[in-house]
């Protein structure tokens, strides 16, 4: 920095650009692609990530590839819930929007839950002009302290959720989901783990009570889930044109119809972008593309705290869920066949306690279960995005947060952290930030 300040204005100008600051982090660590993509593959990588990128609009527009946002939406592009490929966060209270996250809707229904019959699966906080957004949700906090053994008091806070501004009656008993925008690189690799591997590692014994299951989709016989903060999806064409239907209502060849609910007649009468509105092309495109991102390099940063808190965490039980390895199958592209990944999941659902419970159903995962977050990169999350939240709803502030909200299987993990002294603590820490 010292010999830059000499430099006269424009030089430095000009000099930015070109030497990135080696104490400044790379912002589009998770917009890579995996290497060697030959030409054909990068150019449907790069159509795939202007498609991510793109704020759709309302039709009928001039731009007939992009139009057809709507009726009911909740933001205009992917990148907004996952913003530089990275992490969202929750409001900090009510009076802030929801930028990066969800409200998942459902009722009670024989066998488990089906869809709110009038609001659908999502709120959908926005409407295109005639077409009234469904409502608000508001989020409130309330905080607790918890005392480690060393007599550290750390705070905790767990979300409230209100629903206000609804344009369609009443909601009555509904159970909800509050869900925030995950990181979207290594998904591909993710996607080539054979399910034989997730089965196998579901049926192995584990030591503190932990078990872990997969989520199967539509029924207990159906495909394994692996996306979704609850496995709710189980390939990732079907989680992709899922997010443009459920979060954007761009219908596709996977939904053909515009997500609308039988009581919103405004929505099902207005104009549509095409009938699918996303070609068959654009969605092979976007999930080449987000397939195709490369999970976060480790950073070479290691160091003998680093190598203590790695031991700390196989000690703590952490890799138990937190896998540090898994190999991928014959997979989509010969970029993703048979690769040894380190991406600290074991993609199962595991219970969670009762305080992290959402007590919601998602396919066959209850609403204690959710599937192991992926820690890859886990540690650079906080310098790419402007406000992030760890856990399903983004109440953790820090890596200490979301450890200490973890019970149910991970109860006996979490006691160990917490009986740990400062020390052992702040390695354990600093090896989640070397992921
Ligand atoms: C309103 C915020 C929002 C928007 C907009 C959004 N997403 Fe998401 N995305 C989420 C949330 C929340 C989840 C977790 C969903 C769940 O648990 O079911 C998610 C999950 C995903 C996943 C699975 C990640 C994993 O680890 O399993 C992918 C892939 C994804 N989104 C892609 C997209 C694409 C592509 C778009 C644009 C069409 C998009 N998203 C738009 C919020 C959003
Ligand atoms: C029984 C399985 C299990 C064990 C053991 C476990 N975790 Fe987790 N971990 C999970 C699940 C499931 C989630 C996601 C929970 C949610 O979203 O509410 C998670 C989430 C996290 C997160 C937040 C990640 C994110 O992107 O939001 C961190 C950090 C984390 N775990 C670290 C640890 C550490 C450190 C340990 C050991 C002290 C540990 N975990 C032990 C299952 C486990």
């Amino acid at each position: 920095m010292k010999a830059r300040h000499r430099l006269p204005l424009l030089a430095l100008l000009a000099a930015v650009p070109l030497f990135a600051d080696p104490g400044t982090v790379d912002r589009d660590i998770l917009s890579r692609p995996l290497p060697g993509l030959d030409e054909t593959e990068m150019a449907s990588f790069l159509r795939g990530r202007s498609l991510f990128r793109q704020s759709w609009v309302i039709a009928p527009a001039s731009d007939r590839e992009f139009d057809g946002l709507g009726p009911l939406y909740n933001r205009l592009a992917c990148i907004s819930c996952h913003p530089k490929n990275g992490r969202g966060g929750a409001p900090e209270g009510p009076a802030q929007r929801m930028q990066t996250m969800l409200v998942r809707l459902s009722v009670k229904a024989p066998g488990g839950a089906r869809p709110h019959p009038v609001y659908g699966d999502q709120l959908n906080e926005e409407g295109i002009p005639g077409v009234p957004g469904e409502g608000r949700a508001e989020i409130r906090w309330q905080t607790r302290h918890e005392k480690l053994a060393d007599g550290t008091l750390v705070e905790l806070r767990s979300p409230l959720v209100r629903f206000t501004e609804l344009a369609y009656g009443p909601l009555g008993p509904v159970m909800t989901s509050l869900r925030v925008g995950p990181p979207v690189a290594g998904l591909g690799l993710l996607d080539a783990v054979p399910d034989s591997t997730l089965l196998a590692l579901a049926a192995a014994a584990k030591p503190d009570g932990v078990r872990g299951r997969v989520n199967r989709i539509n029924s207990p016989q159906g495909p394994v889930g692996r996306f979704g903060l609850k496995a709710n999806a189980h390939d990732l064409e079907f989680q992709i044109a899922g997010a443009f239907h459920g979060d954007m209502s761009i219908t596709s060849p996977r939904f053909p119809e515009e997500n609308c609910t039988p009581a919103q007649r405004a929505c099902r009468q207005a104009p549509d972008g095409g009938r699918p509105e996303l070609s068959m092309q654009q969605l092979s495109d976007i999930t080449f593309y987000v397939a195709h991102l490369a999970p976060p390099p480790r950073p070479d940063n290691r160091n003998p705290a680093v190598d203590r808190g790695a031991a700390h965490f196989s000690a703590f039980g952490c890799q138990l869920c937190h896998l540090p390895s898994l190999r991928t199958g014959p997979g989509a592209s010969r970029h993703l066949a048979e690769r040894e990944i380190a991406p600290y999941t074991d993609l199962l659902l595991h219970d969670m306690g009762a305080e992290l419970a959402d007590h919601r159903p998602d396919h066959q995962a209850t609403g204690r279960e959710w599937r192991t977050a992926p820690l890859w990169g886990i540690g650079r999350l906080a310098a790419i995005n402007e406000k992030v939240g760890y856990l399903h709803d983004g109440r953790a502030r820090n890596f200490e947060e979301a450890i200490l909200w973890h019970g149910g299987e991970a109860l006996a993990a979490r006691q160990r952290y917490a009986a740990a002294d400062r020390q052992t603590r702040d390695e354990l820490i600093a090896f989640l930030n070397a992921l």
